[in-house]
């Protein structure tokens, strides 16, 4: 009797049965870029994506909190002016960032705000620490991100996610958040986080590529996996709620690894180049960017993302409403 594996994709009540990967908006994180002037400003390898001014940031956070979306990401693209070695406006109480987060809080309480832990969009050398005599220093950095996270918390941000990469980055947030009475504030660590081609489009949004050198000291290389479950597992003992894998597609084997190695949540994060990718590519008409964004998120939580931070969230819970 040969085998018929088709009988169990034989129309759509059968494969809605059987399908082992669910993908809702609930699982769906969206970046959101704020700037300091009033209006939007167009990135332009990133279509569909905006600098936004405060009223415009609470808008676009609304209309995906209203589609199911669980929460945004927030990135601030800072006047040059602002930006310097030590990244010291990260901290300024009433900074860009800390504005953004209040203004959201206050309209949205439910939808979950996550704030970036990094030097970069702060920093004159385009580096996610600080740098000294071309060297980016650790020890310099993490007493810095410990303060943003503290500055970070106090403006209202639920959970805050250190993309810097420096050693030891997590105990000293989480110390640090703690001393300061924000026991409850969490930590998305960008644990497993490659030195990737992919950040292109978000280093334009953002003005924040490195000036000089690359980022390959900090962030992990992309030949490396065993690396990955190290990094695992320093950022578990350091008290990481979640754990980060990114890029996102081009690294599937890597979020399965890390989902072997952890009972923490995983999030991956599908990164400006790859949307950028889909969107140019649908653009020509070359591929279907909708059935691409949703095949491309259904396959990173099959490989086991419990959340996906995507550019492309809104895009993703508009249709799968429709479906
Ligand atoms: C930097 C940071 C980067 C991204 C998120 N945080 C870029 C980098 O490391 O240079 C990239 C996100 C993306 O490409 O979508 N702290």
């Amino acid at each position: 009797m040969p085998a018929r594996p088709r009988r169990n994709r034989a129309g759509p009540a059968v494969r809605a049965l059987l399908r082992e990967t669910t993908l809702s908006p609930d699982h769906l994180i969206l970046p959101l870029f704020v700037h300091a002037a009033a209006e939007a400003q167009p990135i332009s390898a990133m279509p569909g994506c905006f600098r936004l001014g405060l009223a415009g940031i609470v808008a676009a956070a609304r209309e995906a909190f209203a589609l199911g979306v669980a929460g945004v990401a927030l990135f601030p693209a800072l006047d040059s002016a602002l930006k310097t070695s030590d990244g010291a406006e990260s901290l300024n109480p009433d900074g860009l960032l800390q504005q953004t987060v209040r203004a959201l809080k206050a309209a949205l309480p439910d939808l979950l705000v996550i704030t970036d832990v990094a030097l970069d969009p702060y920093s004159c050398d385009g580096h996610d620490g600080v740098v000294v005599d071309g060297i980016i220093d650790n020890e310099r950095t993490l007493p810095i991100l410990a303060a943003m996270a503290v500055a970070q918390a106090q403006a209202g941000a639920d959970m805050v996610a250190p993309s810097d990469m420096m050693d030891g980055r997590v105990s000293a947030i989480r110390s640090a958040l703690d001393a300061a009475g924000f026991t409850g504030v969490g930590i998305c660590s960008y644990c497993v986080k490659y030195a990737s081609a992919f950040y292109g489009p978000f280093r334009t949004a953002l003005d924040s590529a490195p000036r000089f050198g690359d980022k390959k000291t900090y962030q992990m290389d992309p030949a490396n996996v065993r690396e990955a479950l190290r990094e695992v597992a320093l950022d578990e003992a350091e008290g990481a709620d979640w754990l980060m894998v990114k890029p996102g597609l081009p690294y599937l084997d890597v979020i399965r690894a890390v989902r072997a190695a952890t009972a923490l949540p995983i999030a991956a994060y599908h990164v400006s180049g790859e949307y950028a990718m889909l969107k140019a590519a649908g653009e020509r008409g070359w591929i279907d960017y909708n059935g691409c964004l949703l095949e491309s998120l259904l396959c990173l939580r099959r490989a086991g993302a419990d959340m996906i931070f995507t550019y492309g969230a809104v895009d993703a819970a508009r249709l799968l409403r429709k479906s």
